[in-house]
């Protein structure tokens, strides 16, 4: 399972780094504008920083919601750097430009998705990934990881290439839960990821394994 970090926090991709188990990044509007990055110059410079950070996928939203728009837009930010995803939404403009682009070689990731429908049709037109919105499923009270499950048998079924990257992960149980369901890559915060780390008896076992090891000396 590939792990992915959901932000455009330059010191949290570094942080994620650092911890030699990152695999790509994962960007949208409203994440770049957390970060108060403005107008597109900074933006496509932001992109170009991010790839700079991480030898992986680099997913860089469209803004534009009509078939024209998109290519443009995608073409752009696909010469940016090698490793640039273009993420588009799962809309039918989108449907379009990812079979387009797919048509072309260029790397989509289709976003915004919230049923096994929509991530069959995104398969079909051939995006490189899928992300399906695990928490904002389960925000409004439906099974996120269901969905992941179901998406993971649909695309056995037929063989499709589409990597299913879970989204909208908000904790270190929904990572488990998507590797259990054999979902590809999580996209996660930082603090998803960190996480996982995280158990009372392993800070137990190595206090006492300290505490032990004063006696060997
Ligand atoms: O980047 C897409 C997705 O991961 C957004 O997550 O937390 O805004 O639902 P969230």
């Amino acid at each position: 399972m590939k792990f992915f970090i959901d932000t455009a926090n330059l010191d949290q991709i570094k942080e994620a780094a650092s911890l030699g188990v990152l695999d790509g990044v994962t960007t949208n509007p409203s994440l770049m504008a957390k970060e108060g990055i403005k107008g597109e110059a900074a933006v496509l410079a932001h992109y170009v920083a991010i790839c700079n950070l991480v030898d992986g996928p680099v997913s860089a939203e469209v803004l534009s919601t009509d078939f024209e728009g998109m290519v443009r837009e995608g073409e752009a930010l696909a010469k940016l750097h090698k490793n640039i995803v273009v993420k588009i939404p799962m809309i039918k403009d989108g449907i379009k430009a990812i079979k387009y682009f797919t048509d072309k070689g260029i790397k989509t990731n289709c976003t915004l998705v919230f049923s096994a429908g929509q991530a069959l049709l995104a398969a079909k037109a051939g995006a490189t990934m899928v992300s399906p919105f695990i928490g904002r499923i389960d925000d409004s009270n439906w099974d996120g990881v269901q969905l992941i499950e179901q998406i993971v048998q649909i695309y056995e079924n037929y063989g499709f290439g589409t990597e299913i990257l879970a989204a909208s992960i908000r904790s270190g149980l929904h990572i488990v839960q998507c590797a259990e369901a054999g979902a590809d890559i999580a996209t996660c915060p930082l603090s998803s990821i960190e996480a996982l780390f995280k158990h009372p008896l392993t800070d137990i076992g190595l206090a006492k394994f300290l505490e032990d090891s004063k006696k060997m000396a």
